[in-house]
């Protein structure tokens, strides 16, 4: 007989946009939180690239202020790259943020950087052993790739979605470069024919690809490190604009589609709980606590629909979708937090990890 429940490590979402402060019509930190809870996660890693991006250390305190009497899971914050704060000599700021992120293509927000004189400060001065992280789509790949001769150092990609890409970073890793990568479950589930069909609700950075670039990274799941949502929401209002801002919420789905890939044979459960627990917190550095786990029901199937979503922004580009597994109950720090659809916790119960 098939176990019905399995119990496994809290997921590490380490790439999710929270939007607070800021943007919190979208999300805020209680309803990011309360979505990571209800997709298995117990920690959460926030980028940098709110309406007032955190570059510099007042922005950065700001939002800690703002985000600790709302979260019910625990967190971290990125510091975001700008032209003018390349030389990292606010030591304050290292010990509060996990990374530093760095925008190398247009997306949400204004974080950007193209001037490459700025870029190689920014590869110099960040300490080497803090990880720093890259938004970077085809050849902006390649780029980094190259700086890397020059500035060797630690370097994390975001959302890996080409095969090309991911065929290139296989490449540097057997070369020796330290260098690590992500991939989202949107790329690895929905392609650009979904995106037809979804319209603006489709719309990504970087966007959903062909089938042969899925392929890809499914035959390349041993050079993949970490699997994230890249939960990025937006209103429907939004979406249906004129001008539909790029991104797709995904912080409570995660694991459940993954559960599916299980099921079906494409991944083991043990290798699941590598990419999404195991290896985010070797990554960046993070304790990993012994006393948080999730509890599955792995028998009881279900739609995704948007109506039961905890996102602020109620939709997900899986809607419709049949998955297997149902996260039951969550435990953080040895204390039930959720349970059958509840959050059980104050909004000030998850901590900054940094702190
Ligand atoms: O589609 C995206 N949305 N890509 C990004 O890099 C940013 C994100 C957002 O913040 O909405
Ligand atoms: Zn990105
Ligand atoms: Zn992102």
């Amino acid at each position: 007989m098939r176990e019905r429940f399995i119990k496994i490590p809290g997921l590490i979402d380490t790439h999710v946009h929270f939007r607070d402060p800021g943007e919190t019509h979208k999300e805020d930190f209680y309803t990011g939180t309360s979505a990571a809870l209800a997709g298995g996660v117990v920690c959460v890693i926030d980028m940098p690239n709110n309406k007032e991006p955190i570059t510099t250390l007042q922005k950065l305190k700001q939002k800690e202020e703002v985000v600790k009497q709302k979260a019910v899971c625990d967190y971290g914050f990125y510091f975001g790259t700008s032209e003018e704060n390349s030389r990292h000599e606010e030591i304050e700021v290292l010990n509060r943020v996990v990374g530093l992120k760095m925008y190398l293509n247009l997306t949400h927000g204004a974080l950007f950087v193209s001037n490459l004189e700025k870029i190689k400060e920014h590869f110099a001065s960040w300490p080497k052993n803090k990880p720093l992280l890259v938004h970077a789509e085809e050849e902006k790949v390649s780029m980094v790739l190259s700086l890397l001769k020059q500035f060797p150092r630690r370097v994390h990609f975001c959302h890996i979605s080409l095969k090309e890409e991911i065929e290139q970073i296989k490449k540097a890793k057997e070369s020796g470069l330290p260098i690590t990568c992500e991939v989202t479950p949107h790329h690895l589930f929905l392609t650009e024919e979904d995106e037809k069909a979804l319209g603006p609700f489709g719309r990504v950075n970087p966007p959903l690809r062909t089938s042969a670039d899925i392929d890809a990274l499914w035959k390349n799941l041993d050079v993949i490190d970490i699997i994230v949502s890249d939960h990025a929401p937006h209103t429907k209002e939004e979406k249906l604009s004129s001008l539909p801002p790029p991104g797709v919420p995904g912080v409570e789905t995660t694991l459940s589609l993954l559960l599916v890939a299980v099921s079906q044979g494409k991944l083991s459960l043990e290798r699941l709980v590598d990419l999404t627990s195991t290896n985010p917190a070797k990554i960046f550095n993070l304790s990993s606590d012994h006393k948080s786990w999730v509890e599955v029901d792995i028998t009881e199937s279900y739609l995704i629909e948007n109506e039961n979503l905890k996102t602020k922004c109620g939709w997900s580009p899986f809607e419709g979708k049949r998955v297997t597994g149902r996260v039951r109950r969550v435990f953080l720090r040895g204390q039930k937090v959720y349970e059958d659809g509840k959050v059980l916790v104050k909004p000030s119960f998850g901590k900054n990890i940094c702190q």
